[in-house]
């Protein structure tokens, strides 16, 4: 593993099998009466967030607390970055205060890069979501639900997701998600088929580990997974499509589409859903919609994160076990 987690394509097959791995052992402590673990006491972690989120910033608080680290939730909103504070001022001022690990999401593609190797600080970064680049720890809590869905919970530990075919549909344009999962679930051996229009589509996407399809209709009964995108209205300054109507009946998922799907296929969202634009509530509702399950993966995936970033050299949970008695 690397010092930092910036993108997922830096994440080698075995690195990110053991962050699977670690997080079905952290998972465990979310079923204790007392959730919480040992392992970061002592330790600090600032969530440094230049953009909105609700469920990454959440799960990562979440995670940092069960580890019980010290946490220190910082929003650009509010701060001095609203006078007119530089990144470097910022980081400089978080490294005075002696913190061991950067949780950091900012609009800029490339912020967390910067961060990690400017020499501003000597903290670990975690890449929460730059810009419209890489947003990995998504990508592998992603990976985590599949495999518990697709290769089954007890089976998962050591497993990858060699062979299953994977659609994700919609603005990948503007998504880190996607670019996150395409280059994660490659080197997991997973098949990704991205189908949305032409002009939410990136220039070069050719050359990604990826087929592309305009067709979801043709896509839907070939996939194990359909990952539903939000169209990205605030990354948005020109007209991608006629009506929010002619993008739904085409890239849309609704109860008929969904019926196409083999039996055992999941819909998946990273969220915020926008029901009734990519998704109708009767699919995000459903059964085979992983939605909720993602967010509650999230904290195990972030906690294994954390754990292997900070130094865990010895499991995590079997460690604490030790400590408790
Ligand atoms: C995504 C994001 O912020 O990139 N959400 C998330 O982290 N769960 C996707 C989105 O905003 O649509």
């Amino acid at each position: 593993m690397q010092r930092h987690l910036i993108s997922a394509a830096d994440l080698t097959r075995d690195d990110a099998v053991l962050i699977l791995d670690t997080a079905e052992e952290m998972s465990r402590v979310a079923d204790r009466p007392i959730k919480k673990l040992p392992t970061l006491r002592g330790r600090t972690v600032v969530n440094l967030f230049f953009e909105d989120s609700t469920r990454t910033r959440i799960s990562f608080e979440a995670a940092e607390k069960r580890l019980s680290a010290d946490v220190i939730n910082f929003s650009a909103k509010g701060s001095s970055v609203s006078k007119g504070e530089s990144l470097k001022d910022t980081a400089q001022t978080l490294e005075a205060m002696g913190v061991d690990a950067v949780v950091i999401r900012h609009g800029a593609s490339g912020a967390p890069y910067r961060l990690a190797n400017s020499g501003w600080i000597d903290a670990a970064v975690i890449n929460a979501g730059d810009g419209t680049h890489q947003h990995p720890t998504q990508a592998l809590l992603d990976a985590f639900t599949m495999r518990r869905r697709l290769v089954g919970r007890d089976a998962g530990l050591g497993q990858d997701l060699a062979g299953r075919r994977v659609t994700i549909v919609g603005d990948v344009l503007h998504s880190r998600v996607a670019r996150s999962n395409v280059d994660l679930l490659h080197t997991l051996g997973a098949e990704v088929t991205l189908v949305a229009p032409p002009t939410l589509l990136p220039v070069g996407v050719a050359s990604w580990p990826c087929e592309v399809s305009y067709d979801l209709d043709a896509a839907l009964p070939k996939s194990d997974a359909v990952m539903m995108l939000r169209v990205q209205r605030e990354r948005m300054h020109a007209a991608y499509f006629p009506t929010e109507r002619e993008y739904s009946r085409r890239y849309g998922l609704d109860g008929d589409r969904m019926a196409r799907m083999p039996e055992h296929a999941i819909v998946m969202h990273p969220g915020p859903m926008v029901r009734g634009m990519e998704i109708t509530a009767e699919v995000a509702d459903s059964g085979r919609c992983t939605a909720i399950e993602q967010v509650a993966n999230g904290v195990s995936i972030r906690m294994a994160v954390l754990y292997l970033l900070l130094g865990g050299n010895e499991p995590a949970v079997t460690n604490t076990r030790t400590e408790e008695k």
